[in-house]
């Protein structure tokens, strides 16, 4: 009897205790997944809520749940090792959790059999979501596990863009503790780094344990990452005797182009185009400076018909007056008669230079250009409009074609034909079509590029000679070059001329 008496209220204390355990684990299961849920997800959709656990570990004879928390979906089937749910006793006692909206399935009693791939299918009209949950089975029916704790979920290293927000997860099994004092423990912490993380605040940690404390775990979550933030955090669960794992992941920056990458490599490759262009046209207008005239001249020289048997003596008359004859003498007929190989006359004028149409006009006849030096000292140093209008005057009425080489700038020379016909009583406006007019640099005309120039028009200017044998094609780039080459001789030459003068 006493022996009965003392059992009622045992029994009783047992009742209510596994009556309350029920309730207790009747709650669980209903709010496991209206808790922790992912806060930033994105609107709509078919979507998992929380991180799904993959490996579950269950004691004999224990209560177990499984859990697949999802939204926006139309249905969830579950799966044991592929075959779909409802199944035979033989194969597993898990049953649909309805008042979970079939998130869940638990058994009361996990029984050896139990063990497998779970996994849970959910589906809207257009995508299927799955969910793998591998249960394994422990111990004896009477024994609860001691050992390690077993990793349930182990973190999943992130990349997450500065500003952003980072969760890490980690969960293990500990099985039953039985020693009294024993205090387990799941703990988030920086790996480079001794201080705890704290529960609250921009940086937090969460610890969450379900099924009586058998399986502990704990959500790291960073809102508006920095850059100290990035590295790697290590999850320390303990059973609280002298079992212990960690669980490490990282948490890594990702580069703002991995957002923009679109955008950015189309705006690369456009700077790239535009510099690309850029190069180009400064290259075209590079040649085109460097080139044109000397490819223009061979292309003249190789394909304009000679001016042959037109019962000419020479290429050139050139005329000039005394105080030019070293520019003359000295360089304009060598260098047209060495280098380039025209056959010139030289014709020196006198003083009364509104004579010189008259003076040069016999001569001209058996020439193919008239060449004339025009210069300030030929003109007695009276350089301007009427001056220089008068010769030209005199020139443009020359039946050969005339080439001007003014050894100092004319201002405008349309102006000059028009005022010096207001000058001159003379009623018949002169072209200067006919007249060539180049200028003649003395700094430049001997070294630099504008010397270079200056033959080249002048070149032009004469009648085209043919190439000699093998420098020939003027669509050669090497041509062109050589000609430039060439160019930097004959400057050297001019120079040596000019030397041996002075
Ligand atoms: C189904 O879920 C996917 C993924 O979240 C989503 O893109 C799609 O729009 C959803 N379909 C419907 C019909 O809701
Ligand atoms: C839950 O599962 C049952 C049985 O498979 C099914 O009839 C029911 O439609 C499911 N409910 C939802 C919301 O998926
Ligand atoms: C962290 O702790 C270890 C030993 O527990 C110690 O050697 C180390 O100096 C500590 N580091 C910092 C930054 O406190």
């Amino acid at each position: 009897m006493f022996f009965l008496k003392m059992t009622i209220p045992v029994k009783r204390g047992l009742i209510a205790l596994s009556l309350l355990t029920a309730m207790c684990q009747g709650n669980e299961l209903k709010d496991y997944c209206s808790m922790h849920k992912f806060d930033n997800l994105p609107p709509g959709g078919l979507r998992f809520t929380k991180e799904v656990v993959t490996t579950e570990y269950a004691n004999i004879g224990a209560f177990k749940a499984l859990h697949c928390c999802l939204r926006g979906y139309r249905s969830i089937e579950w799966y044991k090792d592929n075959r779909a749910y409802p199944w035979p006793g033989g194969e597993s006692h898990f049953i649909l959790y309805p008042e979970s909206a079939n998130q869940t399935i638990y058994a009361q009693k996990v029984r050896a059999s139990d063990a497998g791939r779970y996994s849970c299918r959910a589906r809207n009209d257009t995508t299927i979501l799955e969910g793998d949950i591998t249960l394994a089975v422990l111990g004896e029916k009477s024994g609860g596990y001691t050992g390690k704790p077993l990793p349930t979920y182990r973190p999943a290293s992130q990349l997450v863009p500065l500003g952003g927000a980072a969760r890490l997860f980690c969960e293990a099994y500990l099985g039953k503790v039985e020693l009294p004092d024993a205090k387990n423990s799941v703990t988030w912490s920086k790996s480079d780094s001794n201080v705890t993380l704290p529960n609250h605040g921009r940086i937090a940690q969460h610890r969450v344990s379900r099924e009586n404390n058998q399986i502990i775990g704990s959500y790291l979550e960073i809102e508006d990452i920095t850059l100290e933030d990035y590295g790697e955090y290590k999850c320390e669960v303990s059973n609280g005797v002298d079992e212990e794992i960690t669980l490490p992941a990282h948490v890594y920056r990702q580069e703002p182009q991995f957002a923009l990458g679109l955008q950015n490599g189309s705006w690369r490759r456009s700077f790239l185009v535009g510099v690309l262009v850029l190069v180009l046209l400064i290259s075209a207008g590079a040649f085109y400076a460097r080139c044109w005239l000397p490819l223009v001249l061979l292309c003249r020289d190789k394909f304009a018909p000679l001016e042959e048997n037109d019962g000419k003596e020479c290429d050139a008359l050139v005329c000039y007056h005394e105080k030019d004859s070293s520019l003359v003498i000295g360089i304009m007929i060598p260098t047209l008669e060495s280098r380039h190989r025209y056959k010139c006359t030289a014709l020196e004028l006198s003083q009364l230079n509104q004579n010189w149409g008259a003076e040069i006009g016999p001569h001209a006849v058996s020439s193919r250009r008239v060449i004339v030096i025009l210069s300030p000292a030929s003109l007695g140093n009276v350089w301007n409009e009427t001056s220089v209008g008068t010769v030209l005057n005199q020139l443009s009425s020359l039946t050969v074609p005339t080439i001007v080489i003014a050894t100092k700038d004319l201002s405008n020379t349309s102006t000059i034909a028009k005022r010096s016909n207001r000058g001159c009583n003379d009623s018949s406006e002169f072209s200067l079509d006919r007249l060539k007019i180049l200028r003649w640099d003395e700094n430049h005309g001997t070294s630099g590029s504008g010397g270079q120039k200056f033959w080249y028009k002048l070149r032009l200017a004469m009648p085209p000679v043919r190439p000699i044998s093998a420098e020939s094609g003027c669509q050669s780039v090497a041509m062109i070059v050589q000609a430039n080459g060439k160019c930097g001789q004959q400057k050297a030459r001019s120079r040596e001329s000019l030397e041996v003068l002075v």
